[in-house]
């Protein structure tokens, strides 16, 4: 599985072995939650989890953004209220409470209108005198490509190059050529070349593939599928080329030069009939 979710296992193992007398329980699976940037008034990230009597003292609720050490938020249960720092100072409705138990209230977060920089794992760790456990939830903020753009371009050698590009696309989207001809269903373009940028928060994103003329069964439609892993974001544009028609090779020789060849055929046979005579 994935890499995140492998150090979550790896902590809560290493929280169960040194654990102690502790009693805190996490009571959910890891989660994602998929929104599209700036479209949803809110989102909540829970950090579920039962306590055992020895755990009502002292317990600190802290979550944690990607691999930053400082907390981006903090609860101190009791008198305190939640703090929201970091990347999420401001973001949060700090008023929200989850639960009316005293010691669950302020666990989760209420990310006001979600936009892709506040996208990523999110840790929360529950703390107590007796115990500490880790929970991890993934939030997806995608933003959608404005513009796919798909041309070719012809090569002096016989060959089309075909271009997709995508501006301003989070997180990083996957592209995907294929070709279509009449009475041919669509087939996969291989040995893509791919170039990504990253620039002001987004992806920028072209690859190419390169096909011989020859190779192609007459007007040809090349299209690009754009997709966002763990999304519904599917994005097709297309374009369509007309191979060259290459002269036959014979039909080459005979235009230029066609004619002296010809002749000098002519004149050794004649010199070969002499000789042998
Ligand atoms: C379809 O395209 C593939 C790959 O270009 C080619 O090998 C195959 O012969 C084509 N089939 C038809 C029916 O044109
Ligand atoms: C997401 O939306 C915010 C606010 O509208 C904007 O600043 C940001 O550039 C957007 N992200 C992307 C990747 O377009
Ligand atoms: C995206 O990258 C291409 C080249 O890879 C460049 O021509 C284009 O200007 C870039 N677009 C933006 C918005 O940076």
């Amino acid at each position: 599985m994935e890499a995140w979710l492998r150090s979550l296992v790896v902590c809560t193992s290493l929280a169960l072995m040194t654990g102690g007398a502790g009693g805190i329980q996490v009571v959910e699976e890891p989660g994602l939650q998929v929104v599209e940037n700036g479209t949803v008034d809110h989102v909540v990230l829970d950090c579920p989890f039962v306590l055992e009597a020895e755990d009502n003292i002292g317990l600190v609720i802290k979550w944690f953004h990607l691999n930053n050490p400082i907390a981006v938020y903090q609860w101190i249960s009791g008198r305190h209220a939640p703090q929201a720092t970091g990347i999420l100072e401001g973001r949060l409705d700090l008023q929200f409470e989850v639960s009316e138990d005293a010691l669950q209230r302020h666990r989760a977060l209420k990310i006001l209108r979600p936009t892709t920089e506040l996208a990523g794992l999110y840790t929360c760790s529950i703390s107590s005198f007796a115990d500490e456990k880790l929970y991890t939830q993934r939030l997806l903020v995608y933003s959608e490509p404005q513009d796919v753009k798909v041309w070719t371009e012809e090569q002096d050698d016989d060959h089309v190059t075909v271009l997709c590009q995508v501006d301003h696309v989070f997180p990083q989207p996957l592209l995907r050529l294929r070709q279509r001809s009449a009475g041919n269903d669509s087939v996969a373009l291989s040995a893509v070349k791919e170039v990504n940028s990253w620039s002001r928060g987004s992806y920028n994103l072209t690859v190419e593939a390169t096909v011989r003329d020859d190779d192609l069964d007459g007007p040809t439609v090349f299209e690009c599928l754009v997709t966002i892993p763990d999304t519904e974001v599917q994005v097709l544009s297309d374009t369509e080329y007309h191979p060259r028609v290459r002269p036959v090779a014979g039909e080459v020789k005979t235009g230029g030069g066609g004619g002296n060849s010809a002749v000098s055929v002519m004149a050794g046979l004649a010199l070969l009939l002499l000789w042998r005579v």
